[in-house]
């Protein structure tokens, strides 16, 4: 998506001789989205990217997930998640789901096998802990309060360097910056709460060597394990516009009027169906008759989850909610301040709140590890 980057080394012209020193052609791959109609990359590797010597069928934990049946504003507690040794790939606990969309927590202390989602992008935010993510463009190191932003079929692995929390967003296509940040070129915008310059890329690539090397792949029918000749992370050199990328979540620069602003300006990334949203420290509305806490509301066309990650979430208080905490306030009913909310935040001049939230708009069912965290109380602490 972001913009052109150049990394490696890369022949003069596309598609044309680009040889190894051994006098041998190095192999070049086009990755690119919406039938080569948008974002592209050329990446040039040792071996032929084609080259699988077994194919199996991999059978994931089944999980269950069901619809948010009665509808209820549902409070998560992923803290509380079971969590022995695991991988931040395979280990996911999926939580809330839809066709659009499928949001999961783990906390990993392992490296990830060889993975590729076929099925769409992959937003990673950083709760917690540091990794190295490792890819066919090269390596990200990211760290807490990070999105990691992992185009679709792009092979990577995830290699904490301690255990690391994260929130796992898995998309049905595309995520990016929405459109009216950028122009038509694409270059982010002067009223953007972020752009380029806080956007980090892999700056040179991986050359690793192995052969008969495993990777899982997701994709539309199901989960099927290939074994590739030679080690994916060949690449010698790779440009273009689409490539893994990183931003950190202290980089967005939030957007303050003197009266409350509404969500859309929060607004970090797009994708089919759902929205990414980022609630940073921030001096909050001057007006002197100023409510600086929302104001009862209803995205009536969409379920809202927010995953609070850092500081007091001041609209929440008293409510139970605490770090690691996900709530989901489905379409069809009405949320805002838990009471006393708006008195308490009468004259505050800032608000010191890390929140990351996800609308989307179809309704997202709960998955089986959801209701095993679940606050069953949270539904009513509104009435008090
Ligand atoms: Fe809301």
């Amino acid at each position: 998506m972001p913009y052109y980057r150049s990394v490696g080394e890369v022949p003069h012209k596309r598609h044309t001789q680009f040889r190894r020193p051994d006098g041998g052609l190095y192999s070049e791959e086009l990755m690119g989205q919406e039938g080569f109609s948008s974002d592209s990359s050329l990446l040039y590797h040792r071996h032929p990217p084609t080259a699988i010597v077994s194919a199996e069928v991999y059978e994931p934990a089944p999980h269950k997930q069901a619809a948010n049946l009665p509808l209820k504003p549902r409070h998560l507690r992923t803290h509380k998640l079971g969590h022995g040794s695991a991988d931040a790939v395979l280990g996911r606990h999926p939580l809330l789901a839809n066709n659009d969309v499928r949001i999961g927590y783990v906390v990993a202390d392992q490296p990830s096998p060889l993975y590729r989602d076929a099925i769409g992008d992959e937003c990673l935010y950083v709760e917690e802990g540091t990794a190295t993510i490792e890819t066919t463009f090269g390596a990200l190191t990211v760290g807490t309060g990070d999105y990691v932003i992992i185009p679709t079929s792009v092979v990577h692995r995830i290699v904490p360097d301690g255990p690391i929390r994260l929130l796992t967003v898995e998309a049905t296509g595309h995520i990016g910056p929405p459109k009216r940040y950028l122009s038509v070129r694409g270059q982010f915008l002067e009223h953007a709460p972020y752009c380029e310059r806080d956007l980090r890329a892999p700056s040179s690539p991986l050359q690793r060597d192995g052969t008969d090397v495993e990777v899982y792949v997701k994709h539309r029918a199901g989960w099927t394990r290939h074994v590739y000749a030679h080690h994916p992370f060949d690449v010698v050199g790779w440009d273009g516009c689409l490539y893994p990328w990183a931003f950190s979540i202290h980089d967005f620069e939030p957007i303050t009027g003197r009266v409350h602003q509404p969500p859309p300006v929060h607004q970090t990334f797009e994708g089919p169906n759902f929205v990414v949203c980022s609630f940073v420290p921030r001096k909050v509305d001057y007006h002197p008759l100023a409510i600086p806490v929302p104001y009862n509301h209803h995205n009536v066309d969409s379920d809202e989850m927010m995953f609070y990650t850092g500081g007091n979430y001041e609209a929440r208080r008293g409510s139970g909610i605490e770090q690691g905490s996900i709530s989901l306030h489905p379409s069809g009913f009405t949320h805002g301040p838990q009471p006393g909310a708006v008195e308490r935040a009468l004259g505050a001049e800032a608000f010191d709140e890390l929140a990351v939230m996800i609308d989307t708009f179809r309704p997202l069912d709960m998955c089986e590890a959801a209701f095993e965290v679940e606050d069953t109380a949270y539904a009513w602490t509104w009435n008090r």
